[in-house]
């Protein structure tokens, strides 16, 4: 069990850094003049203008928007720490206490929850709070291609044991996330491998009683260059449906009631005209009846060549009602989706060139405890940040989930009647479950 949870210094594991999606709009050498320039402009306008003004206008409304969840019972809101203006001091005292009760639910909708096998913190966290978690997903499995077969790579990272303690004292389904590597034209279209790669999957279900699995797929298939031929466009959507279909139609053992289940991973669109290889509305209502739900990426919106928040909430507001449009329709099918919330930051160098990236929270208490700095809020997106000058004297900014900025999301996936998932638990704060 130790073995194979070894500590990695950065979270390598959030969705975006896995090298196949970087897509060109962010692709740093194709438009590093632009990028620069943008960069530029945004950097002055960002830390100079816009957080004097914005700390301004918040001082005067922040007391509204922290009320609506439990308020007076969990124990961050009884300290008074789900708040804009918030210290480095408070954050180092406070950052492992939570309520007494800590099998109490706060947030009522479903909260998955993402682990790695490279952070053991994040093992240790999900079991401690699995009151709190209704699925976990840890990320284990990956469908691959060796020669002409189809090949199921993972059960070396299952961890039975981990596994046993939250089906003996919790209630979280259990869903490991595999990942869609095998090359999908061939996958696609053959007939026999489409079934043996639902075979795979549901045979690996039921020997090691997994409640169903978190599939990722769309993010390699638009890697694969195959979404812009609508032929294979919607096979690939015929394909998540199939399985879908066949992961319902098992009946788990001692539990008549339940079958296995499908949760589907889908991007944000990234940028503002729909691109051919968007998941939109329409591949969701495609999908909608097959799958049990659909675990959106809302975070690294901001990346090293375009520093800033990780997950402006005006964004994610957007991101979801391009999906699912408003009125109760929309409501209706925002009660499938997952909201992503980040427990990862980022740590932006501004000067000297670019660089930095994404930050866990031992490295950013360190951060607050070596230079103490004024955490700012910033109102446009709903996120925290501060400035340091490290060492070598380079500017650095970091923005990384603080209570009120993960309480200002929660509210948001609350009003869309959506649940959330984070990624990834073991790299956030003990207090931040307390919210949840
Ligand atoms: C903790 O909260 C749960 C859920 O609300 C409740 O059932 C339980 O009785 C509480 N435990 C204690 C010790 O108060």
């Amino acid at each position: 069990m130790a073995k194979k949870r070894t500590r990695r210094a950065g979270p390598s594991s959030t969705h975006r850094s896995e090298p196949i999606e970087s897509t060109s709009q962010d692709d740093p050498t194709r438009n590093s003049v632009y990028s620069h320039t943008k960069r530029h402009r945004w950097l002055t306008t960002f830390f100079i203008i816009l957080p004097a003004i914005s700390i301004l206008i918040y001082r005067q409304s922040y007391y509204a928007a922290t009320t609506v969840i439990d308020a007076d019972k969990t124990y961050v809101y009884q300290r008074g720490l789900v708040k804009t203006d918030l210290t480095y001091r408070e954050v180092l005292n406070e950052n492992s206490r939570v309520s007494e009760n800590i099998s109490r639910r706060n947030f009522g909708n479903p909260v998955l929850a993402y682990i790695t096998p490279w952070n053991s913190k994040g093992y240790d966290l999900a079991k401690k709070f699995r009151s709190k978690i209704t699925h976990l997903s840890p990320v284990w499995y990956e469908l691959k291609n060796e020669g002409s077969k189809l090949i199921l790579h993972g059960r070396h990272n299952a961890d039975r044991g981990w596994i046993s303690d939250i089906r003996t004292k919790g209630s979280a389904l259990i869903l490991p996330r595999v990942v869609l590597e095998a090359t999908p034209v061939e996958l696609l279209k053959k007939k026999r491998l489409r079934e043996k790669a639902i075979n795979l999957i549901i045979k690996e279900c039921k020997k090691m009683e997994y409640d169903g699995i978190v599939l990722e797929s769309w993010s390699r298939w638009v890697a694969y260059g195959i979404l812009h031929n609508s032929d294979l466009r919607n096979m690939a959507l015929q394909f998540i449906k199939q399985l879908g279909e066949a992961m319902h139609a098992v009946r788990l053992e001692g539990n008549d009631k339940k079958n296995l289940q499908l949760v589907y991973v889908i991007g944000p669109p990234r940028t503002d005209k729909l691109q051919e290889h968007d998941f939109g509305p329409e591949e969701l209502q495609a999908l909608y009846d097959a799958v049990d739900g659909f675990s959106l990426m809302t975070y690294d919106h901001s990346s090293p060549y375009n520093p800033g928040p990780n997950a402006p909430l005006k964004w994610i507001r957007s991101t979801l009602h391009f999906l699912v449009g408003a009125g109760s329709k929309g409501r209706r099918s925002a009660e499938k989706i997952f909201v992503g919330i980040n427990f990862y930051g980022n740590d932006f160098v501004l000067s000297g060139g670019l660089g930095g990236g994404p930050i866990i929270s031992h490295e950013y208490l360190s951060v607050l405890e070596q230079h103490k700095p004024v955490i700012q809020w910033e109102e446009n997106s709903a996120e925290h940040f501060f400035l340091y000058s490290d060492n070598k004297h380079v500017q650095h900014a970091v923005f990384y989930p603080t209570l009120m900025s993960l309480a200002m999301r929660l509210e948001e996936a609350l009003s869309w009647g959506a649940g959330i998932s984070i990624w990834e638990v073991g790299q956030g704060l003990e207090y931040f479950f307390d919210i949840l």
